[in-house]
């Protein structure tokens, strides 16, 4: 039988977005876009893509339009989870090919994915919705996240951007949604980082001892409810203040 919704989620290998991909809470075809892939008994397809290399963008965009082509869903979405901190240090003195890297994928990426998508989702009928996921690293200052933060701070700006062209198009709403401080492997490289490339690291450990990080389940049960509220065009939401 048809499935008849249809989301892409970038980062769904693991972490928050696999928890997301695996929370949606309709029938649907679920694809995540990694460089590892989602678990095999997930349910979840998988769309290849190392996305901090920018030949792999216009591969994913054919790969959406072909599988939304094919799925002809009432309901179309993509969130794009995937984001790296790595290389944490201070600008100047990390290695210029991973921050290259980091660069591309926190920064660019999004973007271009954002544009490719909103150019097969547009012109089509039914509910279409593109959540960038954000952190508080877009307006807070974190020594050793300078690319990071960079890169959470241009996709919030594109979804204002984006969000508010669409909403004159009557067409895709397009969203931002910090999720709060999550307990996944990028929490596990923050609190193994030397406080000389990463001076906040004691905040972290601490939230760790003290049980203060949120599951990603938890964190994906409140970002389906915050969609299934409905989201306001070119809106950033933090989780944590909902
Ligand atoms: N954890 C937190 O406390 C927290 C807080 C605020 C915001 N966030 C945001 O939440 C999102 C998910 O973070 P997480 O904590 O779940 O991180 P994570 O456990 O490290 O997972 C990162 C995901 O991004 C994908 N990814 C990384 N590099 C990639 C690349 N070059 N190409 C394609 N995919 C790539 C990974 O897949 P592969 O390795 O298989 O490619 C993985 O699925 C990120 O955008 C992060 O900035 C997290």
């Amino acid at each position: 039988m048809a499935v008849p919704d249809l989301v892409f989620v970038t980062g769904a290998s693991r972490g928050l977005g696999l928890a997301i991909a695996e929370a949606v809470p309709f029938p649907a075809r679920v694809v995540d876009v990694s460089r590892t892939g989602p678990p095999e008994d997930s349910g979840i397809d998988h769309l290849p893509a190392d996305l901090s290399d920018p030949a792999s963008w216009r591969k994913v965009a054919h790969g959406m339009q072909e599988i939304t082509d094919d799925a002809d869903p009432q309901r179309l979405i993509l969130i794009h989870a995937a984001g790296t901190l790595s290389p944490m240090g201070f600008a100047g003195e990390v290695d210029l090919d991973a921050y290259t890297h980091n660069v591309l994928l926190n920064s660019a990426a999004g973007q271009v994915l954002g544009h490719a998508f909103l150019a097969v989702a547009a012109p089509r009928p039914g509910e279409r919705v593109m959540v960038m996921i954000s952190s508080g690293a877009a307006s807070s200052v974190y020594p050793g996240w300078t690319a990071y933060g960079a890169g959470k701070a241009a996709l919030d700006q594109w979804v204002r951007n984006a969000g508010e062209e669409q909403r004159r198009r009557g067409a895709v709403v397009v969203a931002a949604i910090a999720p709060g401080v999550i307990d996944t492997s990028m929490q596990e490289e923050i609190r193994s980082t030397p406080a000389e490339d990463f001076p906040d690291v004691d905040r972290f450990r601490r939230l760790h001892e003290e049980g203060d990080l949120i599951a990603p389940e938890v964190a994906a049960r409140r970002f389906w409810e915050a969609l299934e509220d409905g989201l306001t065009p070119g809106s950033v939401i933090d989780l944590r203040h909902r």
